[in-house]
């Protein structure tokens, strides 16, 4: 049992049971909420806890119809119509299978003629929303979050940035031969995921392994944009044991065998 006050690890058997884990995490800040404030991440470790939820709001333990939502980032310059755009990835499996109010789902505006006035005002919404409950998070090999590459800001807003090689290369999977990776994103700051009441970061496989301890257990550094989560006081990363396997205090944290509960 945390007390709060530390980065709180859960290490899981695989990445189902992370998404399962994390699901229930997420649906029990959503239910103590009167209109829970959601923030979204995009890319492949949240897919498992969307699902949970939606499994969660298909059997009527969770309702979703009055949350709000708001997205990390979104590319710059992809068309929203695109399957890539983080607007058509938030609705597929996000929108639409939590069964959420489309006019309440919000991703930052990656086409819009001035880029740093529509974050601003991206900004702006979320916190006349009243803040996030539980911002879900993932994890480069990098150790961005959001699109907060290495060297970014700790106090940084919702702006337009350049992605890294590393992660255009990370992300080339998603796009088809022919295409190019977007090279700019809107990303949320990291000022602006700090302002989360609850962080929830989700990582599995070995590859994610280097940026978890950085994150966990490494000197809080730009280097290592996760590493802020040292400073927020409800911070869970729930990651599975591959993920885990270069923390060095491993025997220190939680680990969950499958349906036991939390
Ligand atoms: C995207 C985002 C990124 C991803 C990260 C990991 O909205 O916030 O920080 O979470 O790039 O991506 P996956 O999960 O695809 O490995």
């Amino acid at each position: 049992m945390s007390s709060g006050a530390e980065v709180e690890v859960i290490i899981c058997a695989d990445s189902a049971e992370v998404g399962e884990v994390a699901a229930e995490k997420i649906a029990g800040i959503c239910r103590k909420a009167v209109t829970p404030v959601l923030g979204l991440a995009t890319g492949s470790s949240p897919l498992a806890l969307y699902a949970g939820l939606a499994r969660r709001v298909n059997e009527g333990t969770l309702d979703l119809s009055h949350a709000v939502g708001f997205a990390l980032d979104e590319y710059v310059g992809i068309d929203t119509s695109h399957p890539q755009s983080y607007a058509q990835v938030i609705n597929t499996y996000v929108t639409v299978p939590l069964k959420m109010d489309p006019s309440r789902v919000h991703v930052p505006d990656g086409n819009a003629e001035d880029l740093y006035a529509a974050a601003a005002a991206y900004d702006l919404m979320i916190e006349e929303s009243g803040g996030v409950d539980a911002q879900v998070l993932g994890i480069g090999t990098n150790g961005h979050i959001g699109f907060n590459e290495p060297t970014s800001s700790f106090s940084s807003r919702t702006r337009p940035k350049t992605l890294t090689p590393q992660t255009r290369e990370d992300n080339r999977r998603f796009f088809a031969d022919d295409e190019k990776v977007p090279l700019h994103c809107v990303t949320q700051g990291l000022g602006t995921i700090m302002e989360a009441r609850e962080l929830v970061l989700v990582a599995s496989g070995e590859h994610k392994a280097d940026a978890i301890a950085a994150c966990v257990e490494g000197p809080v550094s730009a280097m290592c944009p996760a590493s802020i989560l040292q400073f927020h006081e409800s911070a869970t990363v729930i990651i599975d044991e591959a993920a885990a396997s270069k923390l060095r205090l491993i025997d220190y944290y939680t680990y969950v065998a499958r349906n036991q509960p939390m």
